[in-house]
């Protein structure tokens, strides 16, 4: 035999020799869930370890994740019923909770990355993430809501601008509505191949931000579709897009792959709060080991091309010393 791939697996120093993807903290954007109040901290009942803080709360949270190496955060509201309406108003009113945790985190950690989500689903009382007419979802008149929700964010500090909502040629407009108002360094991280997904249930949750009525199958994309995949990319990209995101992560790899194959903008993959309610359950009943099956999951993003990795595990992984 002249071919032994096993030699190049034969001691551990030759195994790190030969890696071909590495994991670093770097690398990490921990999402994280607020809620209005003082000193709150409530955990999600399908998502355990992960919590609503108030922004109090929040502050001491980010301030540890930095401690150990985290910097980046991406923040998700979540919203009074009795303030949400058909048109989202709340969701770029000014002092409205999330532009204050905002300003909040980047007065007392300027060297924080802030992500930000821009979509109505929080703040709507339809819980769609476009205006609903007559059981449609109106995508020119949503983008108004849109641009005007990021430019709150980009005002209260945000360093990336993340829209998740899926309507069509949003990136196109929220960027020239940035531009337009001198916030040409904020970034967009475009949720660029976001499916119309089962693995959403658990932050639903957290966020109490499920459809009243309908599903989301007219905006989010059909996970039996890959090709549609590069027209999404394409606009966004042609649109100023500054990082593509596929969502989910795990079941969406080929995804992941096929964007990075095909575009030299960085990808993002979003490991959503199934994901991590699926390993969590698994770990507890002892029927995965769960540091192996997190951090394989974890490094299978950045064997697909992704450079970064939004997940619920971020924080776990520093403070257990699994990237060590
Ligand atoms: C909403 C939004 C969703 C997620 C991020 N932004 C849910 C949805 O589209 O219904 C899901 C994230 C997760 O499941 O972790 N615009």
């Amino acid at each position: 035999m002249l071919h032994r791939p096993r030699r190049n697996r034969k001691s551990q120093v030759i195994r790190d020799m030969v890696q071909e993807n590495h994991l670093f903290a770097s690398n990490l954007i921990f999402p994280l869930f607020i809620i209005e109040g003082n000193n709150l901290k409530t955990e999600v009942s399908s998502m355990p370890g992960i919590f609503r803080y108030s922004i109090d709360n929040l502050l001491r949270e980010v301030e540890s994740c930095m401690n150990l190496g985290l910097n980046s955060f991406d923040l998700f509201p979540n919203i009074e019923e009795s303030l949400k309406d058909k048109h989202a108003t709340v969701s770029y009113k000014k002092g409205n909770l999330y532009l204050r945790a905002i300003e909040e985190v980047k007065k007392n950690f300027p060297e924080a990355c802030v992500v930000t989500d821009v979509a109505m689903d929080p703040y709507s009382s339809d819980g769609h993430d476009g205006i609903v007419e007559d059981g449609k979802i109106l995508n020119d008149e949503t983008l108004e809501v849109l641009g005007k929700m990021a430019l709150a964010h980009a005002e209260a500090g945000a360093d990336i601008i993340a829209p998740s909502d899926m309507m069509d040629g949003r990136i196109g407009y929220i960027r020239q509505a940035l531009d337009a108002n001198g916030f040409k360094d904020v970034s967009l991280m475009s949720y660029t191949a976001k499916y119309a997904s089962a693995f959403y249930g658990p932050f639903r949750d957290a966020l109490n931000s499920a459809p009243k009525m309908g599903d989301k199958k007219s905006y989010q994309m059909n996970p039996a579709n890959s090709r549609e995949a590069l027209i999404e990319a394409q606009l966004d990209a042609d649109e100023g897009a500054d990082f593509l995101m596929v969502k989910p992560g795990l079941p969406y790899l080929d995804i992941i792959k096929l964007l990075s194959d095909n575009f030299d903008l960085p990808i993002a993959a979003y490991n959503v709060s199934g994901e991590y309610a699926m390993l969590k359950a698994a770990s507890q009943n002892g029927w995965l080991n769960e540091e192996r099956s997190i951090m394989e999951t974890l490094l299978s993003f950045k064997r697909a091309g992704a450079t970064s990795i939004l997940t619920y595990h971020a924080k776990e992984v520093l403070e257990k010393g699994w990237l060590k």
